[in-house]
């Protein structure tokens, strides 16, 4: 025990065997930890990121590239260090880390040496690595310089780039472990491996892959390597997908945006449709609730620990619902964001917004697949009668009665109506008010909406006020003041002032 005066202590270094050793297991997978370096790229402003695998059985390597600003020496060591930088440090918006142990744990839970090069400028590369086997040798905390004996080319960076990193990963023992140059088995599994670091990434950085200006370009293969295409879990651009109206949920200081997708029955999509929203994991993973931290996706389905009274688990039926969950990288804190942003719970205060909306999206989800793609999708051998007709403007949709459905046609057409075969029509138009349609579609104008009523009267409506006004005043003796009265309080005549005004009794039809 050492220390003057009051404070006294005992100096408690970890043992950097053990703890390196122990960081491995915090339970990265291949394509969680690639996803991992790739924020860090990102952070550095790259605008092009390649990632690499080359097969040389046990002296395979993976290696990630990016052309950002690059470290300094003094930069890279402090980088190197596990804990490099504080959870509580303020981050600016787009910054993807937080733990300042992504670098090093990742990569030393997928090999034995990390190598890390890097330039700020044309001048030489820094380059540090850690070396598993020669910690756990002089079991010490040393960093080495330079790259591994036989590896200055891999961990070169391109001459052509201006700054950047590379980040080599060799002695895979978990990918590769001994396996020979010839190990046709172990050879498969690697590149296996490779293509599923492509769909995850594909995935989780699909926003930054997204659009015709993409923020970024993502290669991985070996050569030629292959640009990566985002996957949309929300397959927005299909039009049977329907969607929920964004909605903003304030916590506090913190603002978080959300918004439920329906994905289209599998009768309304192609194969190759149907393929590509099944996502990497397959439609009934990736079910549920997709979180974005900084844009950056960290949950990919699953319903968040939510549901009552048993929490919600994965289920067929709800397999076409998805919601989109977005929080800024000052949320950690609150959401309980883990080492590996794999692990995102949603504060209390929203639990029960969050809960009420993903009840409308599953109940979506269950009509869509009991109905098979929607009422009357199905591709039937005699089209489906319907009571209802959407029809599409350029104001927007309304819904219109369908006049030649025959319950309908019977009242219309009749010399003389029965108040029986009217009470009838009237069940069938209860009974089919398209409910669902209204509802996506009023999704989709949220944005729309808003922008100022139409100030032109509907000609349809107008023509059924001055008919029910004559009937009033003519027919049944009401005093025309009284009848305009009554009709100002009367749907959807009420939205009408100006035009009850208007009335006269002159104008009255003969
Ligand atoms: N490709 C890179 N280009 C430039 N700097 C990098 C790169 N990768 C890492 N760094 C620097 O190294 C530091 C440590 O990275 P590391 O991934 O270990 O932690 P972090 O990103 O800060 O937090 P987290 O643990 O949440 O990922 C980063 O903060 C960044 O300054
Ligand atoms: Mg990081």
């Amino acid at each position: 025990v050492s220390g003057k005066d009051s404070v006294r202590f005992d100096r408690a270094i970890p043992g950097a065997s053990a703890l390196l050793e122990s960081l491995r297991g915090v339970g990265y997978s291949p394509w969680t930890a690639i996803a991992d370096l790739v924020d860090n790229s990102i952070a550095s402003q790259a605008k092009r990121i390649w990632i690499e695998f080359l097969w040389r059985g046990a002296e395979s390597s993976v290696r990630i590239i990016d052309d950002g600003f690059g470290m300094s020496e003094v930069a890279l060591v402090s980088a190197m260090r596990p804990g490099s930088r504080s959870p509580r440090d303020r981050r600016s918006p787009g910054d993807l880390g937080r733990f300042g142990l992504g670098l090093k744990t990742a990569s030393l839970s997928q090999c034995r040496v990390l190598t890390v090069s890097s330039r700020v400028s044309a001048a030489e590369a820094a380059i540090r690595r850690w070396d598993l086997d020669h910690v756990a040798s002089i079991d010490d905390w040393q960093l080495l310089v330079g790259p591994p004996a036989d590896r200055e080319d891999e961990a070169s960076i391109p001459a052509d780039l201006e700054s950047g990193t590379v980040v080599l990963w060799t002695r895979l023992d978990r990918l590769v472990g001994d396996a020979g140059v010839g190990d046709v088995e172990a050879r498969r599994r690697f590149f296996e491996t490779a293509r599923h670091v492509e769909n995850h990434l594909a995935m989780t950085h699909h926003r930054f892959l997204a659009g015709s200006h993409p923020r970024i370009e993502l290669y991985v293969g070996t050569s030629p390597a292959m640009r990566v295409k985002p996957w949309d879990p929300f397959m927005q651009n299909h039009p049977a997908t329907i969607r929920t109206p964004p909605e903003r949920i304030s916590l506090g200081a913190a603002q978080v945006e959300v918004q439920g997708f329906v994905l289209p029955h599998r009768d309304q999509l192609t194969t190759e449709e149907l393929e590509e929203g099944a996502g990497p994991e397959g439609w009934l993973a990736h079910e549920g609730f997709f979180v974005y931290r900084a844009d950056r996706l960290v949950v990919y389905g699953g319903w968040l620990g939510l549901g009552s009274p048993r929490r919600w688990a994965r289920d067929e039926l709800h397999r076409l619902a998805r919601i989109r969950v977005d929080l800024a990288n000052s949320d950690d804190d609150e959401w309980k964001i883990d080492i590996r942003k794999s692990i995102a719970i949603p504060p209390q205060g929203i639990r029960d917004r969050l809960r009420g909306l993903a009840e409308r999206v599953r109940e979506e989800s269950r009509q869509i697949l009991a109905h098979r793609g929607g009422r009357g999708a199905r591709a039937a051998a005699e089209p489906l009668v319907r009571a209802w007709k959407a029809i599409e403007s350029p104001r927007g949709v309304s819904y219109r009665i369908d006049r030649s459905h025959p319950a309908v046609r019977r009242v219309l057409e009749a010399q003389r109506v029965d108040a029986a075969w009217v009470d009838q029509m009237l069940q069938v138009i209860e009974a089919t008010v398209p409910v669902q349609r209204i509802w996506m579609d009023a999704a989709e104008q949220a944005e729309i909406r808003g922008a100022g009523r139409d100030s032109e009267a509907d000609p349809v409506i107008l023509a059924a006020l001055r008919s029910l006004y004559t009937h009033l005043v003519r027919d049944l003796g009401v005093d025309s003041q009284e009848a305009k009265q009554k009709l100002r309080q009367v749907e959807p005549f009420n939205v009408y002032p100006d035009e009850i005004d208007a009335l006269s009794e002159q104008e009255i039809q003969k």
